[in-house]
C-alpha cells in the first residue's frame, strides 16, 4: 500500500515537473517570437519613413543693419556665407564655401583676405580668386531689407559682384 502511494506521489511530482518544463519552454518560445515580431516592426518603420536631411533655410533673416560695424566681415558659420559691410555702408552677402572642393573658407583680417585651409585658395573681399586653385568666385547672394527692419539674405538667388544693397 506504502509502495503504490510513494508510486503515485512520484508520478504526480513527474507530471507537475513535466508541465512546469512545458510552461517555460512556452514561454521562452512566446518571448522569441514577440521579440522577432517587435524588431520587425522597428525596422518597417524605419524603412518606410522618409529619409530626410534637414538644411538650414535658404532665406534667412541676419539681424539690423544697426549689427553690423561699416567696414566688417562677419561670418554666419550655420549658414555659411559672409555678411560684409563695406566702408560706405552698403551691405552684401558672400559664400563662404571654397568653390574648389567645398571646404569651408576664414576670413584673415590682418591680410584682408579670405582664404579656404585646405588647398590654400584665396579670394579678396569682393570674392574673386587671387590664388589656389579655386575654379570660381565665391558666389554673392541677394539681400535685402524686410518690413521689420531686418536684413534679409537668399541663397537660392546667386547676383552679380555688383549688386550691393544700400539702407
Ligand atoms: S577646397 Fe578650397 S582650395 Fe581646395
Amino acid at each position: 500500500m506504502d509502495e503504490e502511494k510513494k508510486n503515485k506521489e512520484e508520478k504526480k511530482k513527474e507530471k507537475e515537473s513535466l508541465v512546469s518544463r512545458r510552461y517555460f519552454l512556452e514561454s521562452v518560445g512566446a518571448g522569441a517570437i514577440g521579440i522577432t515580431v517587435l524588431g520587425g516592426i522597428v525596422l518597417s518603420g524605419e524603412y518606410l519613413s522618409p529619409n530626410v536631411v534637414k538644411e538650414p533655410p535658404m532665406k534667412f533673416k541676419v539681424g539690423p543693419p544697426e549689427d553690423y560695424p561699416p567696414g566688417s566681415v562677419t561670418k554666419n558659420i550655420e549658414q555659411k556665407v559672409y555678411i560684409i559691410r563695406a566702408k560706405e555702408g552698403y551691405f552684401y552677402a558672400l559664400s563662404a564655401v571654397c568653390t574648389h572642393l567645398g571646404c569651408i573658407t576664414n576670413w584673415k583680417s590682418e591680410q584682408d583676405i579670405i582664404a579656404c585651409p585646405c588647398h590654400g585658395s584665396k579670394f579678396n573681399l569682393d570674392g574673386q580668386k587671387i590664388a589656389g586653385p579655386a575654379p570660381r568666385p565665391l558666389p554673392r547672394f541677394a539681400m535685402s531689407l524686410d518690413d521689420h527692419g531686418q536684413l534679409v539674405v537668399d541663397k537660392s538667388a546667386v547676383v552679380g559682384s555688383d549688386v550691393v544693397l544700400k539702407v
